[in-house]
């Protein structure tokens, strides 16, 4: 009995870390899942360079500098991070190129899809957050703005047979929200007032992947929010002296049961519209649960316990976030990959590909990408 339970109790946390390990990438296998190419939308947890190509926009974390990709591009590309973000796992998970961002107009290839995200984007439309307050960038390019950019390129690069396309095709629809909410929030607007968008923002994102069904996809990941709480960002603008207020990591448990609450009503809304499109597969990305994995086993993974919700580029205060990242006065770690904060709401190269093995590993096989019944793909490690 004792020793039927300490295997049981060892084999759990095993299987855990090698999740968080490895995602399985096996050519022959992934062939089955005909995922030819990949279309993402989001914010700044997914721009690859669309911001920085809009003309006038001025972001407060500094992406178009250096040390923002430095670890992985050793060049700034736009990217909200020290070098990949989790839309660069995904794409090499399925034998795909990183996506191009559709800002880019310099030549470059969209013929295995297109990054549609950018930094600051909200959820909804400038007109909902005008009505009510809500702070939003004058260049932003919220969800309907970049379905209207989906829609133009699908017609501009497949032409009519886009249908075809996106047949063969996943669609990553966000994270969204996360802007909105901290639009909100950081604005001073109180928590109850927010919690009166989430269903509004779950129905602006129901309806975007509806959009996209109709255009012909067939197989969309929808990622949940992160554990806002557990950002630097949210912790330096929401200091609480109780120190109840925050859990065994440091993080701030109000703001995480906020992401909570709008991840579980988003996974309802998504069961419900699998229902209503049984020839779909539509799947919840759980960047929410493969964060808090990161944390659990922080140490076994290589990161640093001691400053799990501390940036690794920013300037001064508790969390290094007092100051952005990019400003004269930064200090950026030495070491990224020890760090799961990059520069106050954005995270490092190697949080990002932690979660995303998380991410992969639950969604290849709901697309189909595994043969049921053979193990050879799992079976190789
Ligand atoms: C903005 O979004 C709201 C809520 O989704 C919608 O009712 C409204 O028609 C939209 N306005 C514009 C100008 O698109
Ligand atoms: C399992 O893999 C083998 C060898 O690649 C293949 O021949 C077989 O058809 C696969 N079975 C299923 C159920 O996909």
């Amino acid at each position: 009995m004792a020793s039927l339970f300490l295997s049981k109790f060892s084999f759990f946390p095993v299987l855990i870390i090698i999740t968080l390990f490895f995602h399985s990438s096996h050519c022959d296998v992934l062939t089955k899942c005909r995922i030819t190419s990949l279309f993402q939308f989001g914010d700044s947890i997914a721009d690859a360079g669309n911001v920085i190509r809009i003309p006038g926009a001025v972001i407060s974390a500094q992406a178009w500098g250096l040390p923002y990709g430095e670890t992985f591009f050793h060049k700034p590309t736009g990217r909200f991070s020290d070098g990949r973000i989790i839309a660069d796992y995904i794409a090499s998970a399925l034998n795909l190129p990183f996506l191009n961002p559709y800002m880019d107009k310099s030549g470059v290839s969209f013929s295995q899809g297109a990054n549609f995200a950018v930094a600051g984007a909200t959820a909804m439309n400038n007109s909902f957050l005008a009505e009510r307050g809500i702070g939003f960038v004058p260049f932003n390019v919220p969800l309907p703005s970049q379905l209207e950019w989906f829609k133009s390129h699908l017609q501009s690069t497949y032409g009519s047979n886009y249908a075809r396309t996106l047949r063969n095709s996943l669609v990553v629809m966000g994270e969204f929200g996360g802007v909105d909410y901290w639009n909100a929030l950081a604005g001073n607007k109180p928590e109850p007032e927010v919690r009166t968008y989430v269903p509004l923002i779950i129905d602006g994102i129901m309806s975007a992947i509806k959009e996209v069904i109709q255009l012909g996809s067939t197989r969309i990941l929808v990622p949940g929010v992160f554990p806002f709480g557990c950002l630097s960002g949210y912790l330096t603008r929401f200091p609480d002296t109780n120190p109840n207020a925050y859990d065994q990591f440091g993080c701030l448990k109000f703001y995480n049961s906020f992401a909570t609450y709008h991840n579980t009503e988003l996974k309802k809304a998504l069961e419900n519209l699998q229902c209503e499109f049984p020839r779909v597969k539509i799947v919840y990305g759980d960047y929410y649960g493969g964060f808090r994995l990161v944390f659990r086993y922080a140490s076994w993974l290589g990161f640093n316990p001691n400053t799990l919700v501390s940036a690794c580029c920013g300037s001064g205060g508790r969390y290094n976030t007092a100051g952005g990242c990019g400003t004269p006065s930064t200090n950026v770690c030495p070491n990224p990959s020890q760090y799961v904060n990059w520069d106050g709401l954005h995270l490092t190269d190697e949080a990002y590909h932690r979660i995303s093995n998380v991410v992969i590993n639950n969604m290849l096989p709901k697309f189909g990408c595994y043969g049921l019944g053979n193990s050879s793909a799992m079976s190789s490690y």
